[in-house]
């Protein structure tokens, strides 16, 4: 494994890992063991969730049969991205850093029968949201307090919240797996484009109905070297005490 100069280790520092972590798609064929992979979804358990509720489930795939059926459908969603989404590139990349970003996709296609290990995150807010519901006379009376004004704008707000809240209480727990992966020396890439064939990857997989997957994350030990991020300057998107 090459790692160049960055620290690597379960005792790097946080902000060093955080400035190195890039998406890694070219990955060595090698197996990660068990226990790594353990530690990565325990590193995601640490994040928060909505409420608390920790809802969330990983589907951890090493099994070669499975492997190569999600490949299967990861070249079909990985081919129609190439034809359609990435022929506008990123407004900030050079074309030549986007040209090497796409050559690195069609490499992941290739070979992702071999990707060591593949972890799916979901989550199922299910029973929380069913015992929730049973309290709609609660949430009736605290509406008819706020005017009908406000209540239209609550209304609007929690579809929002609702929306929003389960992406937002499985993206904190990627991030973390992400770092830990990072932190380990392991190569990884938050991806959703399984989404555009959510079904079928469910299916493989045996996920149940109510459970909505968010991410697949590819993971293993890196061909190339691990290094640090290219981002816009932080004063450049900060906006102080109003827009
Ligand atoms: C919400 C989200 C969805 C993403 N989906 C995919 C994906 O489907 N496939 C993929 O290869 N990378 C995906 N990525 C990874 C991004 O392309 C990557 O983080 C970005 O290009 C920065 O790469 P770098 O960290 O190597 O600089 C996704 C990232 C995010 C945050």
């Amino acid at each position: 494994m090459s790692t160049t100069s960055v620290p690597v280790g379960a005792d790097a520092p946080i902000v060093e890992v955080m400035a190195t972590m890039r998406a890694m798609r070219r990955l060595r064929p090698d197996p990660v063991p068990d226990e790594l992979l353990e530690e990565l979804v325990e590193a995601a358990t640490w994040a928060p969730s909505g409420g608390n509720v920790q809802a969330y489930s990983f589907v951890v795939v090493t099994d070669r049969e499975q492997m190569a059926r999600l490949a299967e459908l990861w070249r079909v969603v990985c081919a129609f991205y190439l034809e359609t989404f990435a022929t506008v590139a990123p407004t900030r990349m050079p074309a030549e850093r986007y040209e090497r970003l796409k050559d690195a996709l069609r490499f992941q296609a290739e070979h992702f029968h071999e990707t060591p290990a593949v972890i799916v995150a979901c989550y199922s807010m299910g029973d929380w949201t069913r015992r929730l519901a049973a309290q709609w006379r609660r949430f009736a009376g605290a509406m008819s307090s706020l005017g009908p004004r406000r209540a239209a704008t609550f209304t609007a707000g929690l579809k929002a919240f609702g929306d929003r809240s389960e992406a937002a209480s499985v993206y904190p727990g990627v991030q973390n797996l992400l770092l830990a992966a990072r932190a380990h020396g392991l190569g990884a890439t938050l991806t959703t484009w399984h989404l555009a064939l959510e079904p079928e990857f469910k299916a493989v997989l045996g996920i149940p109905r109510g459970v909505k997957t968010f991410a697949m994350i590819p993971v293993g030990w890196p061909r190339g070297n691990l290094g640090p991020v290219v981002r816009r300057p932080a004063a450049e998107v900060i906006h102080r005490d109003r827009w």
